[in-house]
């Protein structure tokens, strides 16, 4: 259990405030530019806040968020270094509702934000989620528009968020086919979040397994062709150089995770999920949230992993 403690002057005032879905927050006024503060929020996270007040807006050190202890049912030592999620459900979440496909869409990004936040908080080092097939092309065209709109958006809104909060973020996929201005704002993101280090979110969007391969196929031919490499020296490491997951210092997930009940890997990762251990939850991917992720994350660490090799 991590103990922390901070010394802090005597409350010279306190007061409440309301923020995001109504939770009530209590401040106790420190000094003129400082407070503390209990929510409901961080309160189940067994954590507080302690904020300083800049010209622009407060800012604040969550000690819930950097020394939040995990949930007493994991273990540090045993957590995967890299999650990979297939955020499956959203259309049928909506439907369940009478809303359109899109409205899940939307409820989606609210989940994937949440389990953003616990990975940097439990120590996971990369995220890989799938955003958007090479598969989903033949969707509606409403659909589709709606999709990429949405990723735009969120990357705008929540860009500044991540990048403060020392996430980088990678777009894997072929973008060929992606709007322009989608493209404008993946760069710009991919280039400012560059040297982060927390967390690594992997955006999956246009991708397939299949067209992975494929493409690393046409970079290792285009390098023989060349005659930078031999034929004889396609190993596996180089296939590995070659693929897209080639922007992660860990390319291959520990644990994959795929929500509402459908037990296929969709042309997702392929090569790289060769020793990644499964997890299929029942939730449609809105609902998984913070309960479905410690359900699966307690999974993985009761598996034993043996890459092949004998138990020992
Ligand atoms: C599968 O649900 C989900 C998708 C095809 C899109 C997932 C995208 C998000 C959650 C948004 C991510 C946003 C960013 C910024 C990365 P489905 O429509 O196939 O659900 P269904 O099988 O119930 O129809």
């Amino acid at each position: 259990l991590k103990m922390l403690s901070l010394r802090v002057p005597t409350p010279t005032s306190f007061d409440f405030r309301r923020y995001q879905a109504g939770d009530l927050e209590r401040r106790w006024r420190l000094s003129r530019d400082s407070f503390l503060s209990f929510s409901p929020k961080f309160e189940e996270n067994r954590g507080f806040r302690f904020g300083v007040k800049s010209s622009k807006s407060d800012v604040s050190f969550t000690a819930a968020e950097e020394e939040e202890t995990l949930p007493e049912e994991l273990h540090a030592e045993l957590m995967p270094k890299h999650v990979a999620i297939i955020m499956d459900g959203n259309g049928r979440w909506a439907k369940n509702r009478g809303l359109q496909p899109w409205d899940g869409h939307r409820a989606g990004v609210e989940a994937l934000k949440e389990i953003v936040e616990l990975c940097g908080k439990w120590g996971i080092q990369v995220l890989t989620v799938f955003a958007f097939s090479t598969d989903n092309w033949i969707r509606p065209r409403i659909e589709i528009d709606f999709l990429f709109s949405l990723f735009e958006r969120s990357l705008k809104t929540e860009f500044q968020n991540l990048a403060k909060n020392n996430v980088r973020i990678s777009i894997i996929g072929d973008s060929s086919k992606l709007p322009k201005s989608l493209l404008r704002v993946i760069n710009e993101v991919e280039e400012v979040t560059k040297n982060n280090t927390r967390l690594q979110l992997i955006v999956a969007v246009g991708y397939s397994g299949k067209y992975d391969v494929l493409q690393a196929c046409r970079g290792i031919a285009r390098r023989v062709k060349d005659g930078e490499i031999e034929v004889e020296e396609i190993d596996e490491r180089l296939i590995e150089e070659e693929l897209e997951t080639n922007c992660t210092e860990f390319p291959y997930p520990d644990l994959l995770i795929r929500t509402s009940g459908e037990l296929r890997v969709s042309n997702f990762l392929l090569w790289q999920l060769a020793y990644t251990e499964l997890f299929f939850a029942q939730e449609l991917w809105p609902d998984f949230g913070r309960s479905g992720f410690i359900e699966a994350l307690m999974s993985f660490q009761q598996r034993q992993r043996r890459f092949g090799g004998r138990k020992s």
